[in-house]
């Protein structure tokens, strides 16, 4: 039977990343996991995040943008472009090579860092003196593994609708809607969360009707405020995505001919909508099936997570959990970061991870990123602040861009001027919210921020004026 120092269960950021950086500190290393590639042959590392999350989402949001700017925004750079065709097939394909190569290059990784890849479905048995035994079910196929430290990374799942069972034939969860090969004529999209956004957003860019469904009075509720109430405006009066907040829904039925879906507006009346697809996208729920916890007695809370302290230890000696199966926000770079810690953590070192700085980034367009509190959270907790706002609709780099719209705002504390949280709405401000997680990382002040020289012309020169608005002496204000 084959002992490691540290086995990992789940091969998804959270996973794959502990591993790499478990076997580099020098520990005997093994990963299990159980993913498999979209054609069900082979199998495929990197869980949610690369085969069928973050990656794959992005690749479609680029493509669909490409095709939205040959249509709308060519004119204006004096470029004329014949028929413009579009082909959904097409660019499922390329999102599917860039999926390929990724999967493929976790597995590049493990080979180099000598990490045992170890396919199958990774179980807990019991325990041989202070070890644990992991099984690994290969379809049918079982083997038993020691380990002293085990990581649990086997990250999450989307949320079911009780109404209806997604079949990713016209009733589609994250899966189902990065593999449409045609454009729906009319789509629907239960939650109006980060899923429901950047999917409706991409079919929506390449010819769909879309109307997104939330149950929330309040659109994008965990982002700030004015930041959210300018995306909202971007997404539902320029854009046409119709967007209906503090619904219920009702009864849903599929059939071959697509989707009906009962609601009651905020308002209480009730509507009846139709749909080619249905997209259901609202929330996901930690996975923990097959891992068999209670062979160990391994702890979960109410809502399912695997119960861990702030250092990702669980109840139980030398078993650690890490990414979207414990608390906070489901993010990769999250789990990824946990990963590293938790190995660190096992070979004595002392890493931290502060969870105030964990970037968001809505990949709409505009995007949409922010770090630390929101000007809600501060009035909420009586916390004294200034403000400083600028907006990317003078600024030289994004007019040239043909992209010149949007917001950065710095929050900082009224007295000592330390950074409190960065929001912004604009182009690849995915990119700029780096500037924001550093500040915050180094308890940068906002006057730091503005004595830091940026580069001319360059969207972070919206950071540079956020930064000095707050001290009210922005320059091109
Ligand atoms: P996962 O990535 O879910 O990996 C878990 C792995 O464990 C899987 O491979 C699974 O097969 C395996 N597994 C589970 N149970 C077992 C078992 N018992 N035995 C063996 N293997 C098992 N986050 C971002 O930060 N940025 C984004 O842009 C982004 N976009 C997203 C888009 C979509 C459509 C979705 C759905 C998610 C997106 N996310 C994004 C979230 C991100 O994918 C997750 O936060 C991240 O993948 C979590 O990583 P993880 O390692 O905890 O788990
Ligand atoms: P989400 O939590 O972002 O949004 C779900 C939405 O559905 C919420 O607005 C919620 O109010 C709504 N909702 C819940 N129940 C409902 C119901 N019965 N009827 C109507 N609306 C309902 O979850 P989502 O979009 O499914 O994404 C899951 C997670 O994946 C995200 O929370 C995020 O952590 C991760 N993700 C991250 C991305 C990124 O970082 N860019 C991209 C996509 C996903």
């Amino acid at each position: 039977m084959s002992q490691y120092d540290v086995v990992v269960i789940g091969a998804g950021p959270g996973g794959y990343v502990a591993a790499i950086r478990a076997a580099q500190l020098g520990f005997k290393t093994a990963c299990i996991d159980a993913g498999v590639n979209k054609a069900g042959d082979a199998p495929a590392l990197g869980g949610t995040c690369l085969n069928v999350g973050c990656i794959p989402s992005k690749a479609l949001l680029q493509s669909s943008e490409h095709f939205h700017a040959a249509q709308h925004d060519f004119a204006e750079h004096g470029i004329t472009v014949g028929d413009i065709k579009f082909d959904a097939a097409k660019m499922i394909e390329r999102k599917d090579a860039i999926v390929t190569k990724l999967t493929g290059g976790v597995k590049f990784l493990f080979q180099k860092n000598k990490v045992d890849s170890l396919h199958g479905l990774g179980s807990f048995k019991g325990k041989n003196g202070d070890l644990y035994q992991i099984e690994v079910d290969n379809k049918g196929e079982k083997t038993v593994v020691e380990a002293k430290h085990v990581i649990v990374a086997t990250g999450s799942v989307p949320r079911p609708l009780p109404q209806i069972a997604i079949d990713n034939i016209n009733v589609l969860d994250n899966e189902g809607a990065l593999n449409l090969t045609a454009v729906p004529q009319k789509l629907g999209v239960i939650g109006s969360g980060v899923i429901g956004l950047e999917m409706g957003s991409v079919w929506k860019r390449v010819g769909a009707e879309v109307t997104i469904l939330e149950a929330a009075p309040t659109f994008l509720a965990a982002a700030d405020q004015q930041i959210a109430k300018e995306a909202f405006k971007y997404f539902t009066k320029e854009q046409g995505l119709a967007i209906e907040l503090g619904v219920k829904i009702g009864e849903i039925k599929s059939a071959d001919n697509g989707v009906t879906v009962q609601y009651e507006t905020a308002k209480g009346e009730a509507h009846t909508a139709q749909f080619d697809k249905l997209i259901v996208a609202i929330g996901r729920i930690p996975n923990t099936n097959g891992l068999n916890a209670e062979a160990v007695g391994l702890e979960k809370d109410e809502r399912g997570f695997v119960k861990v302290d702030g250092d990702c230890r669980t109840n139980l000696p030398n078993v650690w959990a890490i990414g979207d199966v414990v608390r906070g926000p489901m993010l990769a770079h999250k789990a990824s970061d946990e990963g590293v810690a938790v190995a660190e953590r096992i070979a004595g070192q002392k890493p931290h991870i502060d969870f105030n700085n964990v970037p968001f980034v809505i990949y709409t367009d505009p995007e949409i990123a922010w770090v630390g509190k929101t000007e809600e959270q501060l009035k909420a907790e009586g916390i004294e602040y200034k403000k400083g706002t600028s907006g990317f609709g003078a600024n030289g780099r994004a007019l040239a861009m043909g992209k010149a719209k949007g917001t950065v705002k710095v929050l900082a504390d009224a007295k000592t001027d330390r950074i409190l949280g960065v929001h912004m709405i604009g182009p690849v401000v995915s990119e700029l919210i780096s500037e924001g997680v550093t500040g915050l990382e180094f308890s940068a002040s906002s006057e730091d921020i503005a004595r830091i020289i940026h580069a001319h012309p360059t969207l972070s020169e919206v950071v540079h004026e956020a930064a000095l608005a707050a001290d009210k002496r922005a320059l091109h204000g």
